[in-house]
């Protein structure tokens, strides 16, 4: 056996998933004493340590975590790392917060050596908070994609980005061009794109900061990379609304604009999704396309509640993200938290086993990436976190009373962030450990 085909295994509480809480019995598996097998970089075996035990072979590294949890890596479906130094900057809703603070802070992102230095800073947050895999948006900057990349690549973590792509609405020094930006995308997925654990998300930042050109250009991308991932935002905020039904007339709904563009399709990713109708909910569904509910940004700009409850009726594809900087943490647990608080003002009663599933499997699926992260599942890359229901005295008191793995796993919840992820594990190797 090569070196990096140890095998290792990990004693402690499991969680893993076969399907969706919310429609699936038997969905989530708790296992109160549970055993994780991992093998180089991926997953051999999860499960109950007695159904397990007598794969551990002598030259198995055993790692006992008794009395925690272990859990898939959290992935984080939109997030902003150029945004990192600028989280929680005051404004009055999401086009002042844009012209404000965040197109100027943007700017930065021309220099290579400042992005290498957020991007390595952005990572350390990331994986202190348990997330394993992130959709980011990098700056318009090419550079800014090949910083976060490098960085990730370093790491060997899963990551998917890409360089945002902005013609118009915005600064001049932010500006690419319907040409530039498609010729600096097509670099970036080739450099980039499967390359390790490396993947391309073509980028056009909204609606409204691309011409109808540019537009055009990206779906022309991404009609000849079907693999490739797309990001976008959508339907956040009645102004935004508003400005693109005025700057795409004609059209029968903001998502409409990016269908018209072939934008919409599996592995496309649109943050806030708040101003769907029905019948955009219908097309999202359809083509598969994925809706990333940002609590903690959508709060803090006062953009509006995501409504779960028509969501879950039109069987489109969801999943959470933090949107730093508009959100105000890099935790899932965070993120989890105000989720379940936007969804008790719409009515609708999250469970802690199904937030877990937004922020892992549920996550995978809708990304298409099922077979690789987001389980515990044999063969799945060994992306896992150990989660400390002692990490802090409260969470110690009521994690002591829990009287079901639910109301257990709702306490990290309510209760967690970074303080309760006491290690990270990528591809097999760990990553961080709490202080
Ligand atoms: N819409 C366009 N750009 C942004 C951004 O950077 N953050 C958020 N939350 N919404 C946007
Ligand atoms: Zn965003």
């Amino acid at each position: 056996m090569s070196q990096n085909e140890q095998r290792t295994a990990y004693r402690a509480k499991l969680l893993t998933f076969v399907g969706d809480p919310a429609t699936t019995a038997g969905g989530a598996c708790f296992e109160e004493d549970g055993l994780l097998i991992v093998e180089g970089a991926r997953v051999l075996a999860a499960g109950s340590y007695a159904s397990l035990g007598s794969q551990i072979t002598p030259d198995t590294v055993v790692v006992e975590r008794p009395g925690k949890l272990i859990v898939p890596g959290f992935i984080d479906t939109h997030v902003h790392y150029p945004q990192t130094e600028m989280i929680a900057s005051p404004a009055a809703g999401l086009l002042p917060w844009l012209d404000t603070y965040t197109f100027p802070t943007e700017r930065g992102f021309a220099d290579p050596a400042h992005a290498s230095n957020v991007a390595e800073f952005f990572l350390d947050q990331l994986v202190s908070c348990g997330t394993t895999t992130a959709l980011v948006y990098c700056t318009v900057h090419k550079g800014s994609a090949d910083a976060l990349f490098q960085a990730s690549e370093a790491r060997n973590l899963r990551m998917i980005a890409g360089k945002v792509l902005m013609d118009r609405n915005c600064p001049e020094f932010l500006r690419d061009t319907a040409q530039s930006g498609y010729d600096d995308s097509a670099a970036l997925i080739e450099r980039w794109h499967k390359r390790g654990r490396q993947l391309y998300a073509l980028t056009p930042r909204f609606a409204p900061t691309s011409t109808p050109a540019q537009l055009e250009a990206c779906g022309a991308l991404a009609r000849l990379h079907p693999d490739v991932f797309i990001q976008s935002h959508v339907s956040e905020n009645t102004d935004e609304v508003k400005w693109v039904a005025e700057l795409f007339p004609g059209h029968r709904s903001y998502l409409d604009v990016y269908e018209h563009y072939g934008l919409l399709r599996r592995r496309a990713v649109y943050g806030h999704c708040i101003y769907l109708d029905d019948r955009d909910r219908a097309r999202m569904a359809e083509t598969g396309a994925v809706a990333s509910h940002c609590p903690t940004s959508n709060l803090f700009l006062g953009s509006g509640l995501f409504d779960f409850e028509k969501a879950g009726v039109s069987g489109m594809p969801v999943a959470l993200g933090t949107d730093v900087g508009g959100g105000t943490s890099f935790s899932m647990l965070q993120t989890m938290n105000e989720a379940h608080k936007v969804a008790r003002m719409t009515g609708h009663h999250l469970t802690a086993s199904r937030m877990f599933w937004l922020a892992t499997a549920g996550a995978a699926q809708a990304l298409g990436l099922e077979e690789t992260i987001g389980t515990l599942r044999a063969g799945s890359e060994a992306d896992f976190i150990v989660l400390d229901p002692e990490a802090t005295p409260l969470l110690a008191r009521r994690t002591a009373l829990a009287q079901s793995p639910e109301e257990w796993l709702f306490a990290f919840a309510m209760l967690g962030d970074d303080r309760a992820v006491l290690e990270t594990y990528a591809a097999g190797e760990r990553v961080h450990r709490r202080a």
